[in-house]
């Protein structure tokens, strides 16, 4: 589309989002639109943002088929009935709880495969997301490893530190999620917060408070630690990029509590069972931060009760 096609449609176009009734008609629109802006230089993104306010916004939930990443994709479909919600894991065959979500929500969820590990499956999921939608308004990177039976053990002591365990807990929780974010980009500085009513799109990280240097004074589990840690540099680093190109994505760090799920199980003995949240409890307070996130928190890293969490 050349620029003197876009001056003519672009009045007519905005127009017709604003009668239109249904969120798929107004979507395929704005992925004109925005393919069309896109190429000029001219920017009236705005404008259609405000039409579009209250259409709930594209979400991408990576690391969807199990615990707190689940339980996001659920809560995201269930308070927002206009919302879409593209849930991406390894086996979508095996995803059952996604598999239970999509017979109730046949138009708003899209299941994708994506493993963190094989940047080949980010970018089909960047370019599937691209075709159906054509940007992103919410990134929640909710993948993550602290044990795998006969592969990855928490560590105790340095004398059981791997090299093949550090590499493994980096590539999948440091690594990957960055790779993410990458490939995911320009989908959300096209998306900013349009159907969400917030000024910029959201990426939120699940990190750990674990990975907080400042705050470690028990030691061990060193590969998950160090992986936390490292994400919290990474995601800090791609806050201060994103801030100084006037992209308006805002990067947050979220640390959901001790949270009962299949990572947590083997380590639940010690915790008090006021300390120990379900999933339900902890998604919704995350999403309360997400969804009341501004630019001043940009770059910060949360516990679940809105607290910064030293680095
Ligand atoms: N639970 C807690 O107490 C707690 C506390 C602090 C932080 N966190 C963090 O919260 C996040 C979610 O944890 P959770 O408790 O929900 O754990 P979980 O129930 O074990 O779920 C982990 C998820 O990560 C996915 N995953 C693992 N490797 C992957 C890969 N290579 N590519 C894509 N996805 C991959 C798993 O998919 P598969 O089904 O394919 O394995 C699963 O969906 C993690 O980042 C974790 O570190 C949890």
């Amino acid at each position: 589309m050349n620029h003197h096609h876009h001056l003519i449609l672009r009045t007519p176009l905005i127009m017709a989002i604003a009668s239109t009734t249904t969120f798929s008609k107004s979507l395929s629109l704005m992925r004109s639109i925005r393919s069309i802006s896109s190429s000029s230089i001219v920017c009236f993104c705005s404008s259609a943002v405000n039409l579009s306010n209250g259409d709930g916004g594209i979400s991408m939930v990576q690391g969807a088929s199990r615990g707190i990443g689940l339980e996001f994709v659920k809560q995201l479909l269930g308070r927002n009935e206009k919302g879409h919600v593209i849930a991406t894991c390894r086996n979508p065959d095996k995803a059952i709880g996604l598999l239970e979500l999509k017979k109730q929500f046949p138009e708003h969820l899209h299941i994708q495969q994506l493993d963190v590990t094989d940047e080949r499956t980010i970018e089909a999921s960047a370019n599937s997301i691209r075709e159906r939608y054509g940007f992103l308004n919410l990134l929640i990177n909710a993948s993550g490893i602290l044990s795998i039976p006969n592969v990855l053990q928490p560590e105790t002591t340095l004398s059981k530190v791997q090299k093949s365990s550090l590499l493994l807990a980096y590539e999948v929780n440091a690594v990957g999620p960055i790779m993410v974010i990458k490939h995911m980009w320009p989908l959300l500085k096209a998306g900013k917060g349009f159907g969400t009513g917030q000024d910029f799109a959201v990426v939120a990280n699940i990190s750990a408070r674990v990975g907080s240097i400042g705050d470690n004074r028990l030691g061990g589990w060193h590969s998950y630690r160090s992986s936390k840690s490292a994400l919290n540099q990474l995601t800090k680093t791609l806050s201060v990029e994103f801030a100084r190109r006037k992209d308006a994505i805002i990067c947050i760090l979220l640390h959901p509590g001790t949270v009962d799920t299949d990572l947590s199980k083997p380590f639940q003995k010690n915790v008090p069972q006021e300390k120990l949240f379900t999933k339900e409890y902890s998604v919704q307070k995350l999403l309360g931060i997400i969804n009341n996130v501004n630019s001043t928190d940009n770059g910060k890293f949360f516990a679940w009760d809105g607290q910064e969490i030293p680095w």
